[in-house]
């Protein structure tokens, strides 16, 4: 397995001088796993815990549970090590690149810190070289600064350093939110060349539900830092089983991005189906006794995971045609 998740959970303490320290739970119990070569994509609102799941993956946090990356675990001694296996890209590619370096220079700067190749400077020439043609770039580029490029490039060139040191996993939290739509279609199909290209495992996170299905293998849906549904993008898409993946995909349909603030996990909230209040379908039970992420899949065909007790009752409203994306 390129990525496994166990029992993740992540809590961030807030120590404040007069109230005490305030604990808040992000993230809870999340498990999946992704194989070498597979996309796939994370898909939920804003405040749901994605970027902090990165985080983890990343090792830039501490969480409870384990991660490991190419049957490693995520330990502090492997740092540098794992830090060759999986690369990020943020959303902002005008933050993560460093405004005094020009793109040549950024480039070359993950081979320089961790020594790969003949370490001559023709040969990390030639690697710049390679991984601006990979990434939609020519080579003239190498001289400018990030302040001379358009969103798209600068988002090209983030890529590009991620991709220097080859990794087997990139995670891309958001990669096309800071960008205007053409742009960020292009960094879509660029996507979706590299992952072609380069059997690269890809952890997509994105709010934007259209680009996720258009991306992933298999799509994870996260609602207040659980996972509520997994499996087959095409299954999730056409059969959304969790109420909230229905909503998702609803408000999806006209294109519009859901950038509204969920309602934010507590310590109350924990022991009931979080989007109880909000669903349409909930039950007093649903509002007494947590779901389990279970498989609902028939024998034989491919896990479809989730976390919904209503589940009989709803596949009555399942003939409803998915919206078209
Ligand atoms: N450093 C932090 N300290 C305290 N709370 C945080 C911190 N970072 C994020 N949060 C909170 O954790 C929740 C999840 O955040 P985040 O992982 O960034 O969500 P997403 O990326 O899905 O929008 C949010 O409610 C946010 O307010
Ligand atoms: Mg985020």
């Amino acid at each position: 397995m390129l990525l496994e998740v166990k029992e993740v959970s992540n809590t961030y303490i807030r120590r404040s001088l007069f109230a005490g320290p305030q604990v808040k739970p992000v993230l809870d119990r999340i498990n999946l796993t992704m194989r070498q070569g597979e996309t796939f994509g994370l898909l939920g609102e804003s405040g749901c815990g994605k970027t902090t799941l990165a985080k983890c993956v990343l090792g830039l946090i501490g969480y409870e549970g384990e991660i490991r990356i190419d049957g490693a675990a995520r330990e502090k001694k492997r740092r540098r090590e794992l830090a060759k296996k999986v690369q990020a890209v943020f959303q902002d590619p005008s933050t993560a690149l460093n405004p005094v370096k020009t793109v040549g220079a950024l480039l070359e700067e993950p081979l320089k810190i961790h020594r790969t190749g003949s370490g001559s400077r023709t040969e990390r020439g030639r690697q710049v070289d390679e991984t601006l043609a990979l990434v939609g770039l020519d080579p003239s580029y190498k001289t400018r600064f990030p302040a001379e490029l358009s969103g798209g490039q600068r988002q090209r060139v983030a890529i590009g350093c991620a991709l220097m040191l080859k990794p087997k996993l990139i995670v891309a939290d958001e990669p096309t939110s800071a960008l205007d739509v053409s742009a960020a279609s292009h960094i879509m199909n660029l996507f979706t060349t590299l992952r072609r290209r380069l059997n690269l495992g890809l952890l997509f996170i994105s709010h934007n539900v259209k680009a996720v299905y258009h991306l992933a293998d298999r799509i994870g849906v996260m609602y207040q830092g659980q996972i509520v549904e997994m499996g087959e993008a095409g299954a999730v898409y056409e059969q959304p089983l969790h109420p909230y993946t229905r909503f998702l995909l609803d408000c999806a349909a006209p294109d519009t991005p859901l950038n509204n603030d969920a309602p934010e996990m507590t310590e109350k909230n924990r022991a009931q189906c979080r989007f109880a209040r909000e669903c349409p379908w909930s039950s007093p039970r649903c509002v007494t006794e947590p779901p389990e992420l279970v498989d609902t899949a028939p024998r034989g065909a491919p896990p479809h995971l989730t976390r919904c007790r209503r589940l009989r009752s709803l596949r009555l409203f399942h003939k409803r045609p998915a919206p078209r994306l």
